[in-house]
């Protein structure tokens, strides 16, 4: 089929490679020119492991290419995708201005009947307003059928979700259009869920809210757990054998961040404000989470009395593994936090650090070797489970530190194996290892 894709981000761009990559004839639109050079080029503007690949192989083979221009990218499309940026208001709300600008554009240069769907994450309601949009300005003589088609993409593990997916939704009030949808989705071999286009909005944002609220009451348990001396690596393995609960998004650290959760949370609570629905419990599950982003700063000021002047070493920058994205990253709260009590900042990601050097500018250094970051550091701080961190080395930290201590947001590693060395290591939900004499100094 021909297919556009409306935005060229972490959604809009995966979901046109896949396409092409499944057979389709894709356009994929963005407003911004220089990125679609660069995707021209064969160069995704973020790291997603795996697209660069697919990328390069359906530009070569034709199946996909990139525009600036609304007229020439929609023309003639069977399946428009909205996958443009819902990003939040400082009320918390969710910005609708790129979905009404892409649904502005869509009927201004149709020239067939289309359907149209919105991937991106909307508030409940929004496809009624795009389908209104289309129905007023679009040319009278075209059928426009409008169906809301969520994503599940995590980054880091995006191409694997969009074809191992556990559910494909699909929201349509017209039967045929809802058909049309599932033709495509066939292929995939994935459960397909169809709905209307209400229900699957709310299951988007209801999905996310849920796995928030997951991760926030883990993190409840596991500061519950340094309290009363249990060990939350137990606790979340013995809660999650049942299958009811799972083992999934039991993971216990300094809070979740990213694009979207943070951001998916509040739109929520905004939606359920907005209909006088108080939602108590996610609103708990968002200061929950703000409170864990403090938690290894309070830690260390707690070890240490005063951070002033001492060097910090942040290990990892991105919000998680295997991504260059740093948007609500918790590493960013914690180097504020730092940077604010007087410490030097010395930080290590991957592939992260340019993203951060344009938020962060020459606040704090920066280091391409956790070796390098870590040298002379009076106290490391692990922000991000990158593999690179989970398999360093432990006698690197007693190596290079001044004193080897370390506050891990992320429980990269076990207490056995932290025992077998002069480390002193404070972690979340577990009891602190400290395997050095210290004298705290005031
Ligand atoms: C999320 C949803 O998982 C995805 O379905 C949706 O489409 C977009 O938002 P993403 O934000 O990319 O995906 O990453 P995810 O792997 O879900 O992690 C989100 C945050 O939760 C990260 O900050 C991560 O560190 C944190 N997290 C995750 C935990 O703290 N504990 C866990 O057990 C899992």
């Amino acid at each position: 089929m021909k297919i556009t894709v409306a935005g060229a981000g972490n959604v809009g761009l995966v979901t046109a490679v896949c396409f092409a990559e499944a057979g389709h004839q894709v356009t994929c639109l963005d407003t911004q020119k220089e990125k679609i050079e660069m995707l021209e080029k064969g160069h995704t503007p973020f790291f997603e492991p795996g697209l660069e690949p697919l990328l390069e192989k359906n530009l070569a083979s034709g199946q996909l290419r990139f525009s600036t221009n609304p007229k020439q990218a929609y023309r003639g499309a069977e399946i428009i995708f909205i996958a443009v940026g819902t990003p939040e208001k400082k009320d918390g709300s969710v910005d609708l201005s790129y979905i009404y600008i892409a649904s502005y554009h869509i009927a201004e240069n149709i020239e067939n009947d289309v359907i149209v769907c919105t991937k991106s994450t909307v508030p409940v309601g929004t496809n009624d307003i795009i389908k209104q949009i289309l129905q007023h300005r679009k040319p009278r003589h075209l059928n426009v059928d409008v169906v809301s088609n969520p994503e599940f993409l995590r980054e880091g593990s995006a191409i694997r979700d969009f074809y191992l997916g556990d559910r494909i939704i699909i929201g349509a009030d017209n039967p045929k259009a809802a058909s049309i949808m599932e033709q495509l989705y066939l292929p995939f071999q994935i459960p397909i869920v169809v709905t209307d286009t209400r229900s699957a909005e709310m299951i988007k944002y209801a999905s996310n809210a849920f796995l928030a609220t997951k991760i926030s009451f883990i993190n409840e348990i596991a500061n519950l757990c340094e309290k009363v001396g249990a060990n939350i690596d137990e606790v979340s393995f013995g809660m999650g054998m049942d299958k009811r609960i799972g083992l999934n998004y039991l993971q216990p650290g300094i809070g979740y961040g990213g694009s979207c959760f943070p951001k998916d949370t509040k739109a929520l609570v905004q939606l359920a404000g907005n209909v006088l629905h108080p939602f108590e419990l996610l609103e708990s599950v968002i200061k929950v989470n703000q409170q864990q982003h403090s938690l290894l700063v309070r830690k260390a000021k707690e070890r240490f009395g005063s951070l002033k002047g001492k060097k910090a070493a942040v290990l990892g920058l991105a919000f998680k593994p295997e991504t260059d994205d740093i948007r609500e990253a918790v590493s960013l709260t914690i180097i504020k936090e730092l940077l604010g009590e007087g410490s030097f900042v010395s930080a290590y990601d991957p592939i992260a650090i340019p993203n951060a050097h344009k938020l962060l500018g020459n606040s704090i250094e920066y280091s391409t070797t956790i070796r390098e970051a870590v040298k002379g550091a009076d106290f490391a701080v692990i922000a991000t489970e990158w593999d690179q961190i989970k398999h360093l080395p432990l006698d690197t930290y007693t190596a290079y530190m001044k004193e080897p201590i370390i506050f891990d947001g992320r429980n990269c590693y076990s207490l056995k194996d932290i025992q077998r060395y002069p480390i002193t290591y404070v972690s979340i939900g577990r009891p602190t290892i400290a395997n050095v004499a210290h004298t705290p100094q005031h």
